[in-house]
């Protein structure tokens, strides 16, 4: 039988499967913490970054991933605080400044806020959100995830239209979960 835990986020008492991750229980109550490589049903490796929320356990704060945060009976959870926001909003600025033409970015980035970017511009085509990697592994069922950052990094789906390792063709379900 599944067992049900109760947590409060930002103030808001809220019940969750045991084993959910803190940012699916809050998108599934409706608290909208931003995200970028988290892609439902798929597993979380805490890539971007941008779901950080503060959590209070005995007296202490610490800030951390709510995508790869397992939800416990009683935690205390803030995506709201001062500290988060400016985490958050220094986060979505780096992610600009790597891929200043992505539009979903630049929309995520200007929700957290960011109305300027102090980094130089990159320019890459790639975040290393992981996302392509992901789907194409977990549902495709093709081979791709590195524990090396070079390898992350080839095994992208840019990566291996850009060096012609796949067509564009094959590249497709890839890029319908890219940013
Ligand atoms: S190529 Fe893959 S890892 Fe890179 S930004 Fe696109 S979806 Fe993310
Ligand atoms: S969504 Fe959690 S680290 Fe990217």
């Amino acid at each position: 039988m599944q067992q049900y835990v109760s947590l409060r986020i930002n103030g808001s008492r809220i019940t969750a499967p045991k084993g959910t991750s803190v940012l699916d229980a809050a998108l599934s109550h409706g608290i909208c913490i931003p995200h970028l490589c988290h892609v439902p049903g798929l597993t979380d490796f805490g890539g971007c970054r941008l779901c950080i929320v503060e959590i209070v356990r005995n007296g202490r704060s610490k800030i951390t991933t709510s995508c790869t945060l397992e939800v416990q009976q009683d935690m205390v959870v803030r995506s709201d605080t001062d500290r988060v926001r400016r985490y958050r909003k220094n986060i979505a600025e780096l992610l600009v400044a790597e891929a200043p033409n992505s539009r979903a970015i630049q929309d995520l980035a200007a929700r957290c806020g960011v109305q300027e970017v102090r980094y130089p511009f990159r320019n890459e085509k790639c975040v290393l959100c992981g996302r392509c990697v992901r789907v194409c592994e977990e549902i495709f069922g093709r081979p791709g995830r590195s524990d090396s950052w070079e390898g992350a990094k080839s095994a992208t789906w840019t990566s291996r239209l850009e060096s012609g390792r796949i067509s564009a063709r094959s590249a497709g379900p890839a890029w319908t979960c890219a940013p």
